[in-house]
């Protein structure tokens, strides 16, 4: 298989993109017609550049073997922060009504913040900066980055491709745009919450104990949602 940044490894049909809807839901609360299609659009562009089928068949982690969930996939993830992120625009605007928020930026940026994954995560990809890092690099891109090459590619925004780039480590250099902050601190939020209510594997944790965060046991008692 060639393998090259930026290229198809199969084409962004309606069935793939009726894929994305049903794993991440929350894209047609989007308002604005043309940034709901182009954001579902990223994510179907990004699958079409990796080997997976669907979001939900990316694994649950914040970086390949960081922070990996117990259960569930990128897209219980992505849900969650664009949940978390929603919650946190309309509880602020509601007791601020002074304020400006682009809800429909929040929302498509929470979802798409992480599209980059569908490369970073790609096992193809993982084996071949294992196998030879001194080659491409080992990731070549992070997901951040190669979030802003397909949100760029699928014609969203400047403000969403910032939010793809900004939301991670790559923000500590560059002003963040209001929206960014948001989607930003829910993501990290909902990594954090999960690391302390024990819903990720300890060793994939990185020293987040070493700041603070001491992992609650699960209760033996519940049944998971069914997916
Ligand atoms: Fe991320
Ligand atoms: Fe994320």
């Amino acid at each position: 298989m060639n393998y090259a940044a930026g290229k198809l490894q199969k084409p962004v049909t309606d069935a793939l993109r009726a894929l994305v809807v049903e794993d991440l839901p929350e894209m047609m609360d989007i308002a604005d017609q043309e940034l709901r299609a182009k954001s579902i659009e990223a994510w179907a562009y990004a699958l079409a550049e990796s080997s997976f089928q669907r979001v939900s068949e990316i694994p649950g982690e914040g970086n390949p073997g960081l922070a990996t969930l117990r259960r569930g996939s990128q897209a219980d993830h992505l849900r969650g922060v664009a949940q978390f992120a929603m919650a946190l625009t309309d509880s602020f605007v509601a007791s601020f009504p002074e304020v400006e928020i682009n809800r429909d930026i929040v929302l498509s940026g929470a979802l798409c913040h992480d599209c980059g994954k569908a490369w970073e995560f790609d096992p193809v990809n993982l084996k071949r900066w294992r196998d030879d890092p001194s080659r491409a690099g080992r990731p070549s891109l992070r997901h951040s980055v190669y979030g802003v090459h397909v949100c760029l590619a699928v014609g969203l925004p400047e403000e969403i491709a910032h939010i793809a780039l900004a939301h991670s480590r790559e923000g500590e250099f560059v002003g963040m745009s209001t929206e960014c902050v948001i989607v930003r601190n829910a993501d990290h939020l909902w990594w954090t919450i999960a690391g302390a209510t024990g819903m990720l594997i300890p060793e994939s944790m990185g020293g987040a104990e070493a700041r603070g965060v001491c992992p609650r046991q699960l209760r033996s008692d519940a049944t998971p949602r069914a997916a």
